[in-house]
């Protein structure tokens, strides 16, 4: 036990392990490639909807090219409104014939099965209604400090012209791929729980959003919400299942800097550091390293404009392009280590990962090129240090490089992403847990380090029907997902119990926009205002058009059945929590048993032949 927190103070994996050749050397050489070669060129991510012939017989993806269950999304056709008033007829044209719709984006980023018509199966006769072309920035209002946008204009753009005339967002998700309809939909959010807190929706003050309508006014109509409009707490999270936002008018601030500094330490504290952390930084939030016991500090304030500045910018590495050999040499690499069940391969190409990070400053240097000394501050404007995603943009390549999960690339980056918020009350028991579980066998978590670590994330409680009920910290979990949904994952127990002890004995509620099945399940009794988002969806699309199964499934209307789907292997995948071990794989030796910590947990663990 000594030995082992010794190891992992030092951050090293540990010498008493057989490194087998190969797998760990290919990845290491992978991203020594990565560190050592900048492109100025990419390849922008695909979008979500493709279609067989011209706008008709189209199938609606993700991102990541694939859903949680994997099914394949059908519609029987796209649109592409470039205005309101297109829309408007768009959305007429569908409510008239009772067509199911949904809007997809520009990119697609959620994981689950969001942007899905109806039930996207075979007959497949939904609408799939594309933001791509409401795409312009409405008006930029520098007195009243606000910004009106068209729904599909992404974080990015949204972000560029605010700073055009003078103005910030105070908050944002981390990643600028994200549409403003999207983000918005799924609740998405940066870190802080100082004044309104981190999450964009609590910057809305007008929406105008498009929905269905009986007959008699022509099947659809506007519907114009503005601040202290009770509905636009229904509509400003919504799943989209209220109809399609045309516009949105966000509250801005006068541009401002930011002093960050990332300052590294033990873990031994974090449990009773982590609430207490919020309320002393504007922009905190902690990446934390398990298995190396480590927690780096993001210490993050706005400072008074005459301090003299850095030219800092954020271009966090996982975000930027790769060079598809690279990519491609990384996933061979940890199929390989997944294969063998090298665990100590892992915690190489894990501590390679941070390395990285770090050595870049966690993606925050001055002019985008130079780090500064491990710790020290970094001053720059707001809208470079909000959120970055080079990989988006930049001269086509062809394909030389991309963002590392582009489903283009042959051995792309394979990956499950779970975000879940706890409420901040129960943090520190809840990382105390944590902690012990880890105490257990630190390596079993190093596969969340070969993916950038656990990043603990502060939320406000908000006014959202389906925002945060309470003032919470969000986990971001990134790990391996294998191409073969009957292939079991090295450790995978150690996650599961992690991310069922969030949810279920610590209360925590999934990212609507992140996550497996089995995280959904009984998340929105926790919402206390559900009841209310239901009421309001009721008089905006009493027929359900803009509800798909999924939507229904996560909302708990009712006869739609629950969210998990149960079968052989379904927890590998997370589209249960196991019962039996068939829900496992015990053809590979992965049974369901109790978590170690958690005991009412239930979570495949590998049997015979375990260390
Ligand atoms: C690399 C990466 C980094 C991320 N970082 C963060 C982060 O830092 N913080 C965070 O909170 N989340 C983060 N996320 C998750 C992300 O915020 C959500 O998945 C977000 O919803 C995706 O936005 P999108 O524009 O791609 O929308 P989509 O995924 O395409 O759509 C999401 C939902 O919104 C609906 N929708 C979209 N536009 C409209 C509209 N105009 N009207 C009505 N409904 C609409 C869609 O139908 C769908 O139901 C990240 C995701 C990725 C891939
Ligand atoms: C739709 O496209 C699929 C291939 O993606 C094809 O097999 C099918 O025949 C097409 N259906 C129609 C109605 O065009
Ligand atoms: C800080 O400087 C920016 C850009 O020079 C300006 O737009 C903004 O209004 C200033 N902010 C304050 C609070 O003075």
């Amino acid at each position: 036990m000594q030995q082992l927190q010794a190891r992992r103070r030092r951050g090293a994996p540990g010498g008493r392990r057989r490194i087998t050749h190969g797998a760990p050397l290919l990845a290491a050489v992978a991203v020594l490639l990565c560190a050592s070669v900048r492109f100025a060129g990419t390849s922008p991510p695909p979008g979500p909807v493709r279609c067989a012939s011209g706008t008709a017989n189209c199938t609606v993806t993700n991102a990541y090219g694939a859903f949680p269950d994997r099914s394949t999304c059908r519609a029987a056709a796209a649109a592409y409104p470039a205005s309101e008033r297109e829309l408007l007829r768009v959305v007429a044209g569908a409510a008239a014939s009772r067509t199911k719709m949904k809007v997809a984006t520009r990119y697609g980023h959620s994981v689950p099965k969001l942007a899905c018509p109806g039930d996207g199966g075979g007959g497949g006769g939904g609408l799939v209604i594309s933001t791509d072309a409401l795409n312009r920035v409405v008006a930029v209002d520098a007195g009243r400090m606000e910004i009106t946008v068209e729904s599909g204009v992404t974080l990015a753009e949204l972000i560029d012209a605010a700073a055009g005339g003078g103005l910030a967002l105070p908050h944002s998700p981390y990643w600028l791929g994200l549409t403003v309809g999207g983000l918005l939909s799924t609740g998405a959010h940066g870190s802080s729980v100082w004044g309104k807190g981190g999450a964009v929706h609590e910057y809305v003050v007008g929406m105008r959003i498009v929905t269905p309508a009986p007959a008699s006014e022509g099947h659809a109509k506007v519907r114009v919400l503005a601040a202290g409009d009770p509905e636009l707490d229904a509509a400003k999270v919504s799943l989209g299942v209220l109809g399609v936002i045309s516009q949105v008018t966000l509250k801005l601030q006068p541009m401002f800097k930011r002093s960050v500094a990332f300052r590294r330490r033990d873990d031994d504290d974090l449990a009773e550091r982590v609430a207490a952390f919020a309320g002393e930084h504007e922009f905190a939030d902690i990446l934390w390293l398990p298995s190396q016991g480590k927690a780096v500090y993001r210490i993050d304030d706005r400072v008074p404009n005459t301090t003299s500045d850095d030219g800092a910018v954020y271009d966090l590495v996982v975000f930027q392009s790769s060079p598809t050999v690279a990519i491609q040499a990384n996933r061979i690499g940890e199929d390989a280590l997944e294969a063998t069940a090298n665990s100590a391969g892992k915690c190489l190409a894990g501590s390679a990962t941070i390395a990285r990070l770090a050595a870049g400053n966690y993606g925050v240097t001055r002019r985008g090129v130079l780090p500064p000394p491990p710790g020290a501050a970094v001053v720059g404007y707001q809208n470079r240090i909000q959120s970055s995603g080079s990989c988006l943009s930049g001269a086509d390549d062809g394909l030389l490089t991309a963002c590392t999960w582009d489903p283009r690339v042959r051995h792309n980056s394979f990956f499950f992403q779970s975000g879940i918020s706890v409420p901040l009350s129960g943090a520190a028991a809840f990382i105390r847990d944590v902690q012990r579980l880890r105490d257990l066998n630190p390596d079993a978590l190093c596969g969340l380090e070969v993916y950038y670590g656990v990043l603990l994330r502060y939320v406000r409680a908000s006014t959202a029907h389906l925002g945060k009920p309470e003032d919470s910290v969000e986990l971001d979990l990134t790990y391996y997902r294998s191409r073969d949904p009957a292939a079991p994952r090295l450790h995978e127990d150690a996650v599961e119990e992690i991310e069922q002890m969030a949810l279920r004995k610590y209360g925590g509620v999934p990212h609507w926009g992140k996550n497996r099945n089995a995280a959904f399940d009984g998340a929105i009794a926790k919402y206390p205002k559900s009841g209310e988002f239901l009421k309001v969806k009721g008089s905006y699309d009493p027929e359900g058009l803009f509800s798909s199964e999924w939507s229904d499934k996560v909302l708990g209307v009712a006869g739609a059945g629950g969210v998990s789907v149960v079968r052989d292997g379904c927890a590998l995948e997370g589209l249960c929590v196991c019962s039996e071990d068939a829900h496992c794989s015990p053809e590979k030796g992965y049974l369901c048993r109790p978590g170690r910590v958690y005991k009412e947990a239930r979570v495949c663990r590998r049997v015979a032949g375990d260390h």
